[in-house]
């Protein structure tokens, strides 16, 4: 039977991986990179470097332009945001399913590389469950260091307070809400749940981190009202200096 390995690649760097992925990233007979076209040339080279390090001899490497997402606004109608992704993924699925069929022999193993981790605001595990209606293969993964776990690391902070609950969210709920949970950690941001935070008066305190685990990982933590502004100045300058910015924030209310 055909087998798909879902490895988690952390923030790219070799030494973040976990020993199941790097023996995983050496039992692949066919790497997928689906081409986001990001622009973020430097993360396209991480994964490209890790597969010619740890790939077996003989390893194949397989490229596809992924189907594009049909924009959908921040102020867009949820439906029509979750229409748009479905779409997106239902896409994907057929490509993906399409490829392992044709380049993948009956005994042999494809893998995808995924940064992060694979259950952690992805979706490659969901479209992968949509391509096996299509085709007939098993799916194995590995889990990786999320960025959430790297911005705890670098700020040496511990997720939670005692017993305390976290939301994970994201920067779009964010920025048309402020969450109630007492701390909340928030990816895909694109500055604007920040900025919206700030706007609203928050009270509390922020951890923020951006391209952690790279050359040029920057931190900034302290009271949010004191800092919210200087981490979006960062955040400009680092996309306008390095031509692409991620990054992730915890957030925890006062009292
Ligand atoms: C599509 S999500 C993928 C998350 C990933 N699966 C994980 O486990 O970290 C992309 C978001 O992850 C966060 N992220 C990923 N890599 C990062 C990095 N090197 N530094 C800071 N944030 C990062 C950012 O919030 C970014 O918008």
């Amino acid at each position: 039977m055909r087998h798909v390995l879902v490895i988690g690649i952390g923030m790219g760097e070799a030494e973040g991986l976990t020993g199941h992925a790097l023996s995983a990233l050496g039992r692949a007979d066919v790497f997928f990179l689906l081409d986001k076209s990001e622009g973020a040339g430097e993360l396209v080279r991480a994964r490209e470097e890790l597969i010619a390090r740890f790939g077996k001899p003989g390893h194949r490497v397989v490229r596809a332009p992924s189907p594009k997402r049909a924009p959908a606004s921040l102020d867009s109608a949820r439906n029509t945001y979750e229409g748009a992704v479905a779409d997106w993924h239902g896409a994907r699925a057929a490509l993906l399913a399409g490829l392992i069929a044709g380049e993948l022999g009956e005994d042999q193993t494809g893998a995808m590389l995924v940064w992060g981790d694979p259950m952690l605001y992805d979706s490659t595990l969901r479209v992968l469950a949509k391509a096996r209606a299509q085709a007939d293969f098993a799916v194995e993964v590995f889990p990786g260091i999320t960025a959430l776990q790297a911005l705890c690391a670098a700020h040496a902070l511990p997720l939670n307070a005692i017993g305390e609950e976290v939301l994970l969210t994201t920067g779009r709920h964010v920025a048309a809400a402020t969450p109630d949970a007492p701390a909340f950690a928030v990816l895909l941001d694109d500055g604007t749940g920040l900025a919206a935070l700030a706007a609203r008066g928050f009270q509390g305190q922020i951890w923020w981190g951006a391209n952690l685990g790279t050359a040029g990982q920057v931190l900034h933590a302290g009271t949010f009202s004191e800092v919210a502004g200087a981490i979006l100045e960062t955040r400009a300058q680092v996309k306008a200096a390095r031509g692409w910015v991620m990054d992730v924030w915890l957030a925890r209310r006062d009292g």
